[in-house]
């Protein structure tokens, strides 16, 4: 990755907050990036990164195998800031000692600092942190002095400021921790010497730039969703070579109500670009007739998806480079160990593997959501695409239990455009982070005027999550509840019974399918 101006490193020890402190730096308009423990030194050394962020981590110093920072770097005069663990392999490493505590000390914890260090020198002299950790430092290396202390951690913060070494044995990156932006900003600010170059209009003039250098007058393909990533990397491409870039946009029929339309006016109307809309509803109803089965749904769709791309893209020619929306955290190795497959989550965006290309271009790679989100706003692209809720690839496919019909689709969009229009008219559509209908398969008796009905269910579900692998459900009010529920009933035919989804995740998932 090209290095900016000023950047900062944050060498991940395998803690659970590594890409959180990636953002608090960059929240400071700082330049970050995540690198493991196992780079090498000269390899760091060569990016001349202004300061090194040693992060959290799971391990105690003393296991065989514990993750360990190499002397070299703690002698490189780099200012380095080690957080939690990555406090204690950087005392440990440099002849201190770390020892073992019968009891974790978790939570909220008051902490007493001393103001004339450096990094604390604007924060409260007592302020609450976030403690999580069973070993502490109980001895500094030389040439270290205590900066803070808790009841239970005799040392909270140590430093060495000729050396340019601080430690922490809290986390500055998480909310509960009071001043805690400060102390990071204090760290990059003074202690690193960063001036603030990182802004979202610098990012999207000098990448506009770059891809122009880097494509010239060369042709690049992209496959649009309509979702945020693919729309702000696409634009991007736009804004650097203009008609040369040709965005498809494979509209399956299984897209939200209007929606198809939505993404081809902004995208040819507003922007006018070279955009191929391929409506190709009926190929991929027709391969999912009678199909009820999840997996195999996913699975016929993200094949056709690729068999329509191919044929688009041969239609075209010969192109050069091919546009992708990969964003940073899909580039971060998450280092985890294998997780159980749940749901294969077929990216329909996904491209074939076999098609020739000189290279790709990826021009948000290194950026974190939100801060695509602010591209995208830059650059022009309107608010509802900018802040739309994640759809998945699969669509609606997806929420339509068992197979699939147009009749039931139908039923699904209506309800399902009730729903959203009535959460964006209450102001919540910001802060539910994902909420959808859900065409369950169960039909009930019901009455209706005189009459007695037999007809659909449909399921309302509404989530709040930062990740998405966890989620809770969305308080909605009853009062806005009963307002949708009467809505769908009163306006979409062939539903007479609304249920709201009170299932968390754990153990449920998001989506029903
Ligand atoms: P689940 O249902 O697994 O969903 O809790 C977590 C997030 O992933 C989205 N999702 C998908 N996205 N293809 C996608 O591109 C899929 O097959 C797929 N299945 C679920 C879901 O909407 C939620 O945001």
């Amino acid at each position: 990755m090209e290095i900016k101006n000023e950047a900062i490193l944050v060498l991940d020890f395998g803690g659970q907050y590594c890409q959180l402190i990636a953002r608090r730096v960059r929240e400071q308009n700082v330049f970050c990036e995540i690198k493991s423990y196992k780079t090498p030194v000269e390899e760091i050394i060569k990016c001349d990164y202004k300061g090194i962020i040693f992060t959290g981590g799971s391990n105690s110093v003393y296991t065989e195998d514990a993750p360990k920072c190499d002397k070299a770097l703690l002698e490189s005069g780099i200012p380095i800031l080690g957080i939690c663990y990555g406090a204690q392999t950087l005392a440990h490493s440099l002849g201190g000692t770390v020892s073992s505590s019968e009891v974790k000390e978790y939570g909220n914890t008051s902490v007493d600092f001393n103001n004339t260090s450096m990094i604390f020198g604007n924060v409260k002299p007592r302020g609450v942190c976030w403690m999580s950790h069973t070993d502490y430092i109980s001895k500094v290396p030389d040439g270290f002095k205590i900066t803070a202390k808790s009841t239970d951690c005799p040392v909270a913060a140590m430093e060495n400021v000729a050396k340019k070494l601080y430690a922490v044995q809290f986390h500055p990156e998480v909310q509960h921790t009071e001043d805690g932006n400060k102390i990071i900003r204090n760290f990059v600010y003074k202690v690193c010497g960063c001036s603030g170059d990182w802004q979202m209009s610098s990012f999207v003039t000098t990448t506009i730039n770059d891809l122009k250098e880097k494509i010239g007058d060369k042709k690049v393909l992209c496959g649009l969703s309509g979702g945020v990533d693919s729309s702000v990397a696409a634009v991007l491409v736009h804004k650097a070579i203009g008609k040369n870039l040709t965005c498809i946009f494979v509209d399956h029929g299984m897209l939200r109500k209007d929606e198809g339309d939505e993404v081809e006016r902004v995208f040819k109307q507003q922007f006018d670009m070279n955009l191929i809309r391929v409506n190709a509803e009926e190929r991929f109803l027709s391969k999912l007739a009678g199909v009820s089965d999840p997996e195999k749904k996913r699975k016929i769709i993200g094949e056709e998806f690729i068999r329509v791309f191919e044929e688009e893209a041969k239609k075209i020619g010969r192109v050069d480079y091919l546009c992708q929306g990969t964003i940073y955290p899909d580039v971060v190795e998450s280092g985890v160990g294998e997780a159980a497959v749940i749901k294969s989550h077929h990216n329909v965006g996904g491209l074939p593997d076999d098609v020739d290309f000189k290279g790709i271009v990826e021009p948000l790679r290194d950026l974190f959501k939100d801060e695509v989100r602010r591209a995208g706003l830059e650059l022009g692209i309107p608010e509802f695409l900018v802040w739309r809720q994640p759809f998945p690839g699969p669509g609606l496919a997806i929420r339509v239990m068992g197979d699939i019909t147009p009749e039931k689709l139908e039923i699904l969009k209506d309800a399902d455009a009730i729903f959203r229009e009535e959460i964006r008219l209450a102001g919540l559509d910001r802060s539910i982070n994902q909420y959808f209908a859900v065409l369950t398969g169960i039909k009930s008796v019901g009455v209706m005027g005189d009459g007695r009905t037999y007809d659909n269910t449909i399921a309302l579900r509404g989530v709040t999550t930062s990740d998405f692998m966890t989620a809770d459900w969305a308080r909605i009010p009853y009062d806005l509840l009963a307002k949708i529920s009467s809505r769908i009933i009163n306006e979409v035919k062939c539903v007479n019974r609304i249920v709201y989804d009170i299932t968390s995740k754990p153990p449920a998932t998001i989506e029903w399918e």
